[in-house]
């Protein structure tokens, strides 16, 4: 299968400070991340906050131009203006954040809520036809037409997701990125929402990024994992590999501390020492090795280059088991 979307070194820089007394800095959000996406499959994105996820998300959706590197969707190239003037490379991507609550606009109605993507991107289609297809993603969403005149106040976190969901598929993208879509919901509603993006993504082949914290969902919901550490994929392949043979020891540490996803491992548990870095101060060299306990000199020197090829690492001393 041909990848639908395909990232080389993408790269998101974010200069702050520089008032009169202090000088600038550049904070590294995202500092080279080389991944593609296939239709109707997910690659997971894990990694502790901060790491640069949400930044990533943003930078696919084309909320925010890459700072360097390259973004192709379809083999079209996203330009510096992050395809700004593109509507129908847009419309492609769309996104559905964490927050049911903040996402949906509390004065509108469901009904408007899910037509107004189409109003504003394909106002060509007449009333009543973008009507019906509001009315008919409602159901796919597992709603009722009864839902369609309420306001968002009158639903559950998890209702209100299924309808940010909705509203992100009314341009028919091909892609769906998914920042911690259910982190925000009770864990019975979870697997529920889980499940409706699981036939979502059957039907219409849909790619996903699934941005997540959870690994027992990462697991439930995966094809490929990329695994992040202060901007940078450290480890990325197809999700049993990983899960079985971590061969970053960051992935380890980081699947260590979550016995449910790793069980093999639970007498094995690796405590992670010390503070994530901050991304303005990203560390010579790997950047993990200041809390590594295999790092040796060529770790503080330079980059690991990335080794395999489904299953990529960078790491110098990659664990062999
Ligand atoms: N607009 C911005 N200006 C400056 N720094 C930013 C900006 N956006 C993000 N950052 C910084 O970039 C880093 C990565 O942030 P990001 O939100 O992508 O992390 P994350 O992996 O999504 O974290 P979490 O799991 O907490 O959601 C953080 O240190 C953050 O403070
Ligand atoms: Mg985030």
């Amino acid at each position: 299968m041909s990848a639908i979307l395909t990232a080389e070194n993408l790269k998101r820089h974010y200069e702050v400070g520089g008032g009169a007394f202090r000088s600038a800095a550049t904070v590294r959000a995202l500092d080279g991340a080389s991944f593609a996406l296939e239709p109707g499959k997910t690659l997971a994105v894990v990694g502790e906050s901060g790491c640069g996820k949400s930044t990533l998300a943003r930078v696919v959706t084309m909320i925010e131009p890459p700072s360097g590197g390259s973004l192709a969707i379809e083999g079209r190239e996203v330009g510096p203006d992050g395809a700004a003037k593109d509507r129908d490379l847009r419309a492609m991507v769309q996104i559905v954040f964490q927050d049911p609550y903040g996402s949906l606009n509390p004065r509108q109605t469901i009904g408007q809520t899910l037509m107004e993507p189409l109003m504003l991107n394909r106002p060509e289609i007449k009333a009543e036809e973008r009507e019906s297809r509001a009315r008919e993603m409602l159901r796919m969403v597992g709603l009722r037409d009864e839902h369609f005149d309420r306001y968002p106040h009158m639903f559950s976190g998890g209702q209100r997701q299924r309808v940010a969901v909705g509203r992100a598929l009314m341009l028919e993208p091909k892609i769906l990125v998914l920042d911690e879509p259910v982190s925000a919901l009770d864990l019975s509603i979870q697997s529920q929402v889980l499940n409706l993006l699981i036939d979502l993504q059957e039907k219409f082949q849909l790619a996903y990024l699934f941005i997540s914290h959870d690994l027992s969902v990462v697991r439930h919901l995966a094809d490929e994992v990329m695994v992040m550490y202060l901007g940078r994929p450290v480890e990325t392949g197809p999700k049993d590999e990983i899960f079985a043979h971590p061969r970053h020891p960051y992935t380890r540490a980081l699947l260590s501390a979550t016995p449910v996803a790793d069980p093999r491992h639970e007498k094995t548990r690796i405590k992670l020492e010390g503070e994530l870095p901050s991304p303005m101060a990203v560390p010579e060299g790997c950047p993990f090795n200041p809390r590594c306990w295999r790092a040796t000199d060529e770790c503080r020197r330079e980059f690991p280059p990335y080794e395999g090829e489904r299953h990529r690492y960078a790491c110098y001393h990659p664990i062999e088991e």
